[in-house]
């Protein structure tokens, strides 16, 4: 696989692959579209990345890291979703993976965290399969399908994939 961010092009193709999935919390027209990827322009505070079939380029599947925050935090929160035909075949597996390395390597970021409803087990073994652990449950947590729905959060550092880098962020304090 390989790791690409989203641009504004790529609205075709995700769109196809948005519609072709079921009950994706995605955009799936294009006003929506241009409006999800504009939240990424500044790459500041989020990040939106597809992950891509080495030889052919389609799009498998999509992982944002919202909710960026540097100074003492220097964290990103996950959302992702594989597309059909391309769900369980372990292509996300080896996407997230090297979103884990864009993050804490590229983006010098030290902790990420995914939210996860418990009953959506494709999602927690997807996680648990890199190492997040879990840190326990927050009633009320996001705003989905019209209700606010409890998730599980699930939290990885860099150091527990020895990825911490040899400099921080620039925006991390000294002491
Ligand atoms: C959560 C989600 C992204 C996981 O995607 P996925 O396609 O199942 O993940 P993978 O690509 O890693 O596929 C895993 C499956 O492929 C199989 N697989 C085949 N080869 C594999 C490999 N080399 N490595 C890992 N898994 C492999 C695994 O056995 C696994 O199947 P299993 O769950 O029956 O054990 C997907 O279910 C999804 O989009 N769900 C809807 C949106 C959503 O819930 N997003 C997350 C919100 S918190």
């Amino acid at each position: 696989m390989v790791l690409r961010r989203i641009t504004s092009h790529d609205q075709d193709e995700f769109l196809e692959r948005v519609h072709a999935s079921v009950g994706l919390n995605l955009p799936a027209a294009p006003e929506a579209f241009q409006a999800f990827v504009s939240r990424f322009d500044e790459g500041q505070s989020a990040e939106g990345l597809l992950v891509c079939l080495r030889d052919t380029g389609a799009i498998a599947g999509n992982v944002n890291i919202n909710s960026i925050i540097r100074g003492r935090f220097q964290s990103g929160s996950l959302g992702y979703a594989a597309f059909a035909p391309y769900a369980g075949r372990g292509y996300m597996s080896e996407g997230l993976g090297l979103v884990l390395r864009h993050a804490f390597e590229e983006l010098r970021l030290h902790r990420l965290e995914a939210q996860i409803r418990p009953e959506n087990q494709a999602s927690i073994k997807l996680v648990q399969r890199h190492g997040f652990r879990y840190e326990g449950y927050s009633p009320d947590l996001l705003f989905i399908d019209g209700a606010w729905r409890g998730h599980g959060r699930w939290g990885l550092t860099n150091d527990m994939l020895g990825m911490v880098p040899d400099t921080p962020h620039p925006t991390q304090p000294n002491h």
